[in-house]
This record gives structure tokens, C-alpha cells and sequence, in this order.
């Protein structure tokens, strides 16, 4: 059974008057366990299928099937259970609170959970190990470089033990010896945890380290490619 299952999913925005096809019909299928790299012009809908995929936002027609459930017609509040539980994000800019350390920032999706403070501090230290900045537990993300600050903001997407990652240009604002560093981290999350991984990137490198390639295409899946 198929991790995710997109069926003929659409999204259209609405702007005033006018509508906006993000997505026209969208094919798509995720094994347990993938790494998979989305590519495509800008405008072409990455973010938009990314914000589908981990249950930020909802398809306007079509079929969204998460781990053999249907999860096309669930509400903002199961979705967002389904979000916080299966899901974690990294993002290009990394949105790191400015002033909390990086421990702090870890611990902050535990705190949602209502786990005991001394328990979420103790899982915090060991994400923050297992990305290689526990040294830099007490600095703020101004004291940080930015690949540390994006490893701080891994460590913060692995806290609550998600099943997918989903990073939209993670590698984006790193120079390239950084951003390789950090994909050797998600290449190891991958096949060290077994992590289900989408990486969106405009980056070739980055796609080439994923075994498989989606290409969107003006809201569509033009093609795919394996390495
Ligand atoms: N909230 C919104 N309201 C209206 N239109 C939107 C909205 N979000 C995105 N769009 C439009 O949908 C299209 C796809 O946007 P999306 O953000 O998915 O592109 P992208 O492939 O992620 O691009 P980039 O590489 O620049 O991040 C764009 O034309 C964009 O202008
Ligand atoms: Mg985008």
C-alpha cells in the first residue's frame, strides 16, 4: 500500500474574481520510505502540491489517500492531528524563532503535545546530536550560520518522530559545500530511519541525490526519472 496517493487532485485559487489553477489534475504516488526530489520552473505548483501533501492546505477536487485512509474529506482539526503527528517540515528560510535558542526552538512542537518540559528537553538534546549542533544547544538562531540554523530546523522537523519530511528548498539559501552537508543528513535520515522524504529543490544536485524525480509542469506531473 502506497504511503500517499494522489488521485486527480486540482487546486484552484481564488483571487477576487478570478480562479487560479495551481494543480490540474495530479497523479501521485509515495512508497514508505522514498526519497524523492520535486522539480520545476517556478510557478509550477511545487509548494502548492507540498501544502496538499502534508495537510497544510486541502485539494479543491480529487482524491487524497494517506496511508490507505481517505483523507480528502476530514476536518481542519483531524487534519491538523494528521499533520502534527506524520508530518514534518523544513523550509528554505528556516522560521526559527528569533528569540529562542536552539534547544528551545526543538522542543517547541513537544510543547503543542503537552509532553513534560524535562522529557521534551531530554528528546530536544538528543535531535539536536543527531544533527551534530548539541554544542550549539544555547545559541539564538542570530548566532548561528546558516546551515546550522537549517540543522537546528531538521532536528525541530524529526522531534515529534514524523513519517514524511517534506523540504521545500531546504538547500536554497546554503552555499553548495552546505548544502550538501545537509543533504547528506536527509540522505542518511532516509536510509538509516527509513524516513519517508520529498525535497522540493531547483537545485540539480539535490534532485540527483534522491532516487526518483518529479517534474511539475504548469500544474501537472510532466515526468519522472530514476537514478
Ligand atoms: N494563495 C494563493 N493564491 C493565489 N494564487 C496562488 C496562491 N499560492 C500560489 N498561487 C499561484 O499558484 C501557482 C503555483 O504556486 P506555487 O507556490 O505552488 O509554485 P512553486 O512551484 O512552488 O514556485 P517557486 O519555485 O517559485 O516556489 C503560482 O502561479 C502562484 O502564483
Ligand atoms: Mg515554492
Amino acid at each position: 500500500m502506497s504511503l500517499i496517493r494522489l488521485e486527480n487532485v486540482t487546486k484552484v485559487y481564488q483571487l477576487g474574481e478570478n480562479q487560479f489553477s495551481a494543480l490540474k489534475g495530479v497523479n501521485f504516488e509515495l512508497q514508505r520510505g522514498e526519497m524523492t526530489a520535486i522539480v520545476g520552473v517556478s510557478g509550477s505548483g511545487k509548494s502548492t502540491l507540498m501544502n496538499i501533501v502534508g495537510f497544510l492546505d486541502r485539494c479543491t477536487s480529487g482524491q487524497y489517500h494517506f496511508s490507505g485512509r481517505n483523507v480528502s474529506h476530514l476536518s481542519e482539526e483531524e487534519l491538523a492531528k494528521i499533520r502534527n503527528t506524520k508530518i514534518g517540515f523544513v523550509f528554505q528560510s528556516f522560521f526559527l524563532l528569533a528569540r529562542s535558542n536552539a534547544l528551545q526552538n526543538v522542543m517547541l512542537p513537544l510543547f503543542y503535545r503537552g509532553t513534560p518540559r524535562a522529557e521534551a528537553m531530554e528528546i530536544g538534546m538528543r535531535m539536536l546530536e543527531k544533527v551534530g549542533v548539541a554544542h550549539l544547544a544555547g545559541h539564538r538562531p542570530n548566532q548561528l550560520s546558516g546551515g546550522q540554523q537549517q540543522r537546528v530546523a531538521i532536528a525541530r522537523a524529526l522531534v515529534g518522530n514524523p513519517e514524511v519530511i517534506l523540504a521545500d528548498e531546504p538547500t536554497g539559501a546554503l552555499d553548495s559545500q552546505t548544502g550538501n552537508e545537509v543533504m547528506d543528513l536527509f540522505a542518511n535520515l532516509n536510509r538509516e530511519e527509513g524516513r519517508t522524504i520529498i525535497i522540493i529543490t531547483h537545485d540539480k544536485e539535490v534532485s540527483r541525490r534522491c532516487r526518483r524525480t518529479v517534474t511539475i509542469r504548469d500544474g501537472m506531473i510532466a515526468s519522472e526519472g530514476h537514478t
